[in-house]
């Protein structure tokens, strides 16, 4: 397994990627001229030549981002995968200058595995919050928001 930076033949995978757990509320749909525009943002895992997780990471303001669109293929969980994407995001951000990360998660407990702590969501930026506005759940938002430093290379 490799993750690598997303490239355009990787588009209609992650879409297929989003959109199936999307399907099921766990994600907020992303169209594929969403994924086109945002590709710099992505990352694959590819696995025999095949992608089988993605993860995101935007640049929100001069000290966070954010790490959005993770999913690994159902059949591919379990085996590290949505660890070395973020991880991968998390090296970029570092490599970026980023000094801090956060997801909005339906998964707290798989982000505290890897070095992610939950935060009251109230210290997020309200830029953050762009994406509600085309959510389905809008009042009832059941993400819960979880945040790493990257100071002293942690
Ligand atoms: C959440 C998700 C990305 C995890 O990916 P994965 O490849 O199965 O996770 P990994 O195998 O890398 O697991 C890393 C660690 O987290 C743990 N973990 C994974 N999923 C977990 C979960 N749902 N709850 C608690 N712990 C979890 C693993 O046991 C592992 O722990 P270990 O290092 O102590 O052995 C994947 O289940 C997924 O795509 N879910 C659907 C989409 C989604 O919810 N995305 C998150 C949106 S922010």
């Amino acid at each position: 397994m490799k993750v690598r930076n997303a490239k355009i033949p990787d588009a209609r995978a992650i879409s297929a990627l989003i959109n199936c757990y999307a399907e099921h509320d766990k994600m907020l749909f992303r169209s594929l001229a969403e994924i086109y525009e945002n590709l710099q943002m992505f990352l694959v895992a590819e696995e025999d030549d095949t992608v089988v997780g993605c993860c995101a990471l935007e640049i929100i303001w001069s000290d966070l981002a954010e790490i959005k669109s993770l999913a690994v293929a159902p059949a591919h969980k379990g085996q590290g995968l949505g660890r070395a994407l973020v991880e991968a995001a998390v090296e970029r951000a570092r490599d970026l200058g980023v000094p801090r990360v956060f997801a909005l998660t339906l998964e707290p407990r798989f982000f505290e595995r890897i070095g992610f702590a939950v935060v009251p969501r109230e210290d997020l930026p309200m830029k953050v919050w762009s994406d509600c506005a085309r959510c389905p759940k809008q009042q009832e938002c059941d993400e819960i928001a979880v945040a790493r430093s990257l100071a002293n290379g942690s």
